[in-house]
């Protein structure tokens, strides 16, 4: 039995059309979606904003219902048998919204052991445990209010394993956070699986993350899934010395298109007014495209063969980079 199972997932949101317009338009947020997770396994969907991550994940953690298809998690649906996946279960949501800032820690954490009934004596051993995993025993008694980022997303992370859930989901977990914070939280999140048994779905746009972490990686782009493998397979979706970074001065991002249709733009400096390049050419047109970024005004700084990374995937199946 899968720990999670997704069949042909839809969702639409109603749109408001300002008045006097009183027609409604639908956003189609997940068109069809399907996978599978196992037991024990950490699964990431990547993808881009607005591509239907946070959508899935309301909908597998039972807040939204689906308009289409079904889901199951722990063989219990997650619109009939809601109770039961929730007793199973639990979220660390996107944002900083979930914790109780005028409570401390430590209260955080009594008061959402209380709504999972979890016994008094066991409650108290459970939050001490917790809270030293996550490294803030010692700031227990202060109120969350005066809590960086990161610690506020450790104090989440302590809050999503009170009921001792079988499946996490966790969406963003490292979003905003800084460095350390952010491999804190990687670190910990593998433990659980390795470690727990635990079963992990995640949801990032952070491609390195993603390919660091995941068992294996869906992803999802505008509602659909367009690549679901391990990180290793998907990479092979691309060749090993056919992607190539390249490093210009003087050319405008949305230039970059009519230059070359597999170019897309990883990473752009405004300051330095430099954009880095990236995608799959092989031999015979790499001087081809380098002259064409000449004839279109383009100081080229650098020219570099590199390994391919999931985003090279991305731009691969979608002609654009992820951060667009
Ligand atoms: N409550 C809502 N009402 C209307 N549209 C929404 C709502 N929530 C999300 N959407 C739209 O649905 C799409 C998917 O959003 P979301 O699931 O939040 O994506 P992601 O988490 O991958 O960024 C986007 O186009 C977004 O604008
Ligand atoms: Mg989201």
């Amino acid at each position: 039995m899968p720990a999670i199972e997704v069949n042909d997932l839809r969702k639409s949101y109603p749109k408001k059309i300002p008045l006097p317009f009183r027609r409604v338009e639908w956003v189609e947020a997940l068109k069809g979606v399907s996978f599978k997770v196992k037991k024990g396994e950490l699964f990431g969907l990547l993808g881009p904003n607005g591509a239907g991550k946070t959508t899935t994940i309301k909908i597998l953690t039972t807040l939204l219902e689906p308009s289409g298809g079904s889901a199951k998690v722990l063989s219990y649906d997650v619109v009939t048998q809601a109770r039961e996946v929730r007793r199973r279960i639990n979220l660390v949501a996107e944002g900083e919204r979930t914790l109780y800032w005028r409570l401390s820690a430590y209260e955080n954490l009594r008061y959402f052991a209380s709504i999972y009934y979890v016994p008094k004596d066991e409650a108290e051993k459970r939050i001490r445990e917790l809270l030293q995993l996550v490294g803030l025993w010692e700031r227990r008694n202060d109120l969350v209010m005066g809590f960086s980022r990161g610690m506020k997303q450790r104090l989440a992370i302590a809050k999503a394993l009170i009921n001792d859930p079988d499946v996490l989901f966790l969406d963003e977990p490292t979003l905003g956070l800084d460095v350390q914070s952010a491999v804190f939280v990687r670190e910990f999140v593998e433990r659980l699986v390795r470690e727990e048994g635990k079963t992990v779905l995640l949801t990032t746009h952070y491609m390195a993350e993603a390919e660091r972490l995941c068992d294996r990686i869906a992803i999802i782009d505008h509602g659909r899934i367009i690549a679901l493998d391990t990180p290793e397979n998907l990479k092979k979706l691309v060749s090993e010395g056919e992607t190539v970074e390249i490093r210009v001065k003087n050319l405008r991002p949305e230039k970059v298109k009519a230059v070359d249709e597999r170019l897309a733009v990883s990473e752009e400096d405004p300051t330095r007014g430099t954009l880095i390049l990236r995608g799959n050419l092989d031999e015979e047109d790499l001087p081809k495209v380098v002259e064409k970024l000449i004839k279109a005004g383009a100081k080229v700084l650098s020219v570099e063969r590199v390994e391919p990374t999931l985003e090279d995937v991305f731009i691969k199946l979608t002609g654009r980079a992820l951060r667009d």
